[in-house]
């Protein structure tokens, strides 16, 4: 039973994905824990940002108020999650400033290199190879590209230790994957502190 919970998080499907779609656009820790994450990203208007795991798009929102000039481009292999998104963003679809992608990780190397931001909240822990997934952004990002990932712990009885060891966990991976500046912040949210690691690709 939590395993199937948990499934409709990471990969959102049908009628129980579409509601743990509405748990994620309304839930207080995660839109504080979204728009925390787009601040540090500290936007320009020119920047080209991408988005892994938008789920119902709350932060695409939120970085296209900002990014004005520039892009952001959303990328997700939910369905559901695309339908979702879709309509929260209509108006910046529909401006050119919002582009929604349906796919995995793998479809990130169609686009044109050269983001300066990339970005994501509670999917990285979905990764089942992390140094393959940091080398696939790794090359999409411009060199001195910024990498936020921030993540909460979400299962029962988790607790701010989770988050730290996710943090020195990921911290490693970019390390190896070659990510230079690594540092972590953390946000106090309940049940659970949210960290989040930034990055940037070396030159
Ligand atoms: C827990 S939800 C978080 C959604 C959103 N970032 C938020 O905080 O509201 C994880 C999202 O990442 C997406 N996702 C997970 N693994 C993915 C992958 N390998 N490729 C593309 N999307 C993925 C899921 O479909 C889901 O929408």
């Amino acid at each position: 039973m939590l395993s199937a919970v948990y499934k409709q998080f990471e990969r959102p499907d049908g009628m129980a994905g579409a509601l743990a779609g509405a748990i994620m656009a309304h839930r207080r820790s995660n839109k504080a824990r979204n728009a925390w994450t787009v601040a540090l990203l500290d936007l320009k208007p020119s920047d080209r940002v991408l988005e892994i795991g938008y789920g119902p798009g709350l932060s695409l929102m939120d970085a296209a108020r900002v990014a004005s000039t520039g892009e952001v481009v959303g990328l997700d292999h939910s369905n559901v999650m695309l339908r979702q998104a879709a309509r929260r963003n209509k108006h910046a679809i529909a401006s050119g400033r919002v582009t929604l992608l349906l796919g995995e990780l793998s479809a990130l190397k169609s686009l044109k290199p050269g983001f300066d931001k990339a970005f994501s909240v509670n999917v990285a822990m979905f990764w089942r190879d992390r140094a393959q997934a940091l080398r696939i952004i790794g090359d999409v990002l411009a060199p001195g590209g910024l990498l936020a990932t921030t993540h909460q712990p979400r299962h029962a009885g988790s607790t701010a230790a989770d988050a730290d060891r996710f943090a020195d966990a990921f911290s490693r991976a970019l390390a190896d994957a070659g990510f230079t500046h690594i540092r972590v912040e953390r946000l106090l949210l309940k049940p659970v502190p949210a960290v989040c690691i930034l990055s940037t690709r070396g030159e």
